[in-house]
């Protein structure tokens, strides 16, 4: 039997459910979604997985996926395909020293980007996700709260100059986005006008000005889809063109330049963490069950709080 087939049948046999990001593999992304998963963004893979009835949730993503995932659903099982698959923002916010930035900072609301450990997402107010920050913070600054935020800059002064709020920022960054250079998309889109480019906000803030569109990949994969434009330059991980040419198979997506001046296709735009997620780890983890998510119980219920103020503002 194939390693797809045999992990179809384990997926049933442990009435088991394979929640994927779009940056995993395209063939990890379509057997999710043949067996009943999903592939989506961060925000709607924990809502899915909460939602599901399957008593194991399998995670193709990184780390604070799976730990999302464990959080809202404690009482599943759930495995992910490579216990080392981490992110760099999650990995240079370390909780102690978060600690102390918060207790400095008392009059602040704390909120926090899922892309952060556990106990980070159990000191703060909020969590919330590329797709849902721009809104929620737009609800605090209303309300008359100054933000501390964590750990994306790029995000973080996205957001700031989107909404006005009086945010102070951790400086973490995405290793994959920061790389995206404005001079050579720049350059490019001087070349080629008529083209549609498309970015995500961790990126910098020279490439976010660039941009037709800023958004999570879910509204990034949705612009190539609905935009009348023919060509794409995509500032994002290329792992999202599986879906985009899923959803629009005639259109040309480019990868937005991560080198020099002048420079376009010569990207190096993929997650090494999330290139971790393969058939046939998936294969393995569901055969010994190892790879299971753990978190303390007192860190896990206060994590819940914040992350279930977004999904319900978010409903
Ligand atoms: P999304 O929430 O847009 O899926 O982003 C998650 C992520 O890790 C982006 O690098
Ligand atoms: Fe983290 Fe960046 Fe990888 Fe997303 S692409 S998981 S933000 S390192």
């Amino acid at each position: 039997m194939s390693v797809k087939n045999q992990i179809k049948a384990e997926l049933k046999a442990r009435n088991a459910i394979l929640v994927a990001h779009y940056y995993v593999s395209g063939e990890l992304q379509t057997l999710a979604e043949q067996t009943g998963g999903i592939v989506s963004d961060s925000l709607e893979m924990a809502r899915f997985g909460q939602n599901c009835d399957a008593d194991t949730i399998i995670v193709a993503g990184v780390k604070f996926m799976g730990q999302t995932a464990k959080i809202l659903s404690p009482e599943k099982t759930v495995l992910v395909l490579d216990n080392q698959a981490t992110c760099s923002l999650d990995e240079n916010c370390p909780i102690e020293s978060f600690t102390k930035f918060c207790d400095q900072h008392p009059n602040r609301k704390v909120v926090v980007y899922a892309n952060t450990s556990a106990e980070v997402k159990a000191r703060a107010d909020w969590v919330v996700t590329s797709g849902s920050a721009l809104k929620v913070v737009q609800h605090l600054h209303a309300n008359g709260e100054k933000i501390l935020w964590a750990p994306d800059k790029h995000l973080g002064n996205y957001v700031k100059h989107r909404t006005d709020a009086d945010m102070l920022c951790w400086q973490g960054a995405c290793v994959v986005h920061e790389r995206f250079r404005a001079d050579a998309l720049l350059a490019f889109k001087n070349k080629c006008p008529e083209v549609c480019v498309l970015v995500h906000p961790e990126s910098p803030q020279e490439v976010v000005n660039l941009a037709d569109v800023v958004g999570s990949t879910t509204a990034l994969i949705n612009a190539v889809r609905d935009r009348k434009e023919q060509t794409f330059v995509v500032a994002t991980d290329n792992g999202i063109f599986h879906k985009m040419r899923e959803v629009a198979p005639h259109k040309t997506l480019i990868e937005a330049p991560t080198v020099g001046v002048g420079a376009n296709c010569e990207s190096c735009a993929h997650c090494k963490w999330m290139e971790m997620n393969t058939l046939d780890k998936c294969l393995k983890v569901l055969k010994t069950g190892k790879n299971a998510i753990h978190i303390d119980e007192s860190v896990s219920k206060k994590a819940q709080q914040s992350i279930q103020r977004l999904l319900d503002f978010t409903a």
